[in-house]
């Protein structure tokens, strides 16, 4: 029996990182709401958020009375420097740099941009568990970050959230804590837990793929509710942000300390995928020197993204395309709700039509072989 599981979880995660202290929530985008309003972010204030992102991020940023304020994407699929610059200074409150796929872009200029333009830094590692940027794991470079372990990231519980920040923002997090937090509901508890062993039996026995197409089905059907469901309240109130449930803590405990083999997974992964592309001509995917990250997806720029998406689905082929719009996964008039209109991101547009990507982890030689096959057999 764990003692205090809450504590120990959030030490274990802090120390992995090499962070001053950690709190998790039940959903990253808690952890968001938590650090935001442990900075202060009032009302009113403008937030820079990267133009390819999903509704989590933006649902964070709403639900304190902050607006967002897009900033376009360079070729990492992060915040282009040039963007941030172009805000007078103290215009942007705060600039929360995403981490995209765990890369963290031109991270100095990045830092240096938000520092010009007197932007508090926060960044968004829901991508970037084990990433680092010369010696420092992601997350350590601004005055907080959050983590999600949602479905599909690096790491996961299902569903989860987490914050890192200094030691001095850590009592502002902890009165919030107290004042607005509740336990997870037990029935929401139990339905993760039957997931996460859904989850397990099928990756053991090389079903996963069709689990999550089951699952993207039975959601997108409406039958259950999925991690993306615009609420145009945003209302913020006691019992938005959720402690995380014991048996998540201890899925959570478990797992961080077989990330390491994780890790060493996806690197071995990556290998095979770029000596495969290279094979082919397609482009690698570029990074910075001073990333040493782990990539959640592997990204490929084609010019017939959904006629390679659709043959890949006729195949069974893990391919993916998300995100498929710059706030994913809303479109049109939901765009609007969450203060995004078209044109306002042109390169990240752009990028989206354009964007397929890899899986780096639970996928075989055999399998990647044909995905890369189909992409060089219909790449255009
Ligand atoms: C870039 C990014 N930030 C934050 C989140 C937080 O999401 P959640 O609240 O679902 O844990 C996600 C999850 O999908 C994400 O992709």
């Amino acid at each position: 029996m764990l003692e205090n599981p809450l504590e120990q979880y959030q030490d274990e995660f802090a120390s992995q990182i090499g962070a001053k202290a950690a709190r998790a929530t039940a959903l990253g985008r808690q952890a968001l709401v938590l650090l935001l309003k442990a900075l202060d972010i009032k009302e009113g204030d403008e937030i820079g958020v990267c133009a390819f992102t999903c509704l989590s991020v933006a649902e964070a940023v709403k639900v304190t009375g902050a607006i967002p304020v897009y900033l376009d994407v360079d070729e990492h699929l992060c915040i282009d420097p040039d963007q941030i610059l172009k805000h007078s200074k103290n215009s942007l409150k705060a600039v929360i740099l995403q981490h995209t796929f765990g890369n963290p872009g031109r991270l100095d200029e990045l830092l240096d941009a938000c520092n010009y333009i007197n932007a508090i830094i926060i960044e968004d590692c829901a991508h970037a568990l084990g990433s680092y940027w010369g010696e420092k794991h992601l997350g350590c470079f601004g005055s907080g970050a959050i983590f999600s372990f949602q479905w599909g990231k690096p790491y996961t519980t299902g569903q989860g959230g987490m914050l890192i920040c200094s030691s001095e923002l850590i009592a502002e997090v902890d009165q919030m804590l107290e004042t607005w937090a509740v336990p997870q509901q037990i029935k929401s508890a139990i339905m993760l837990e039957i997931q996460r062993k859904a989850y397990s039996v099928a990756s053991k026995t090389g079903v996963e793929f069709y689990i999550r197409s089951l699952y993207k089905l039975l959601r997108d059907k409406g039958f259950i509710s999925g991690s993306f469901k615009l609420d145009s309240d945003f209302k913020f109130e006691k019992g938005y942000i959720k402690y995380p449930d014991r048996l998540t803590l201890k899925e959570g405990l478990k797992q961080l300390k077989r990330y390491p083999e994780v890790e060493e997974k996806r690197r071995k992964t990556v290998c095979l995928i770029e000596n495969m592309l290279e094979q082919n001509n397609i482009p690698i995917w570029q990074r910075s020197e001073n990333a040493k990250i782990i990539i959640l997806r592997y990204p490929i720029f084609v010019e017939n993204k959904n006629e390679i998406l659709q043959i890949a689905a006729q195949k069974n082929l893990d391919i993916a395309g998300w995100y498929n719009s710059p706030v994913h996964p809303l479109k049109n008039d939901d765009l609007v709700k969450v203060n995004y209109a078209k044109g306002m991101a042109p390169d990240a547009e752009i990028y989206i039509e354009k964007l397929i990507h890899l899986p780096t982890y639970n996928v075989t030689e055999e399998d990647l072989e044909l995905m890369i096959n189909t992409i060089c057999n219909e790449i255009k």
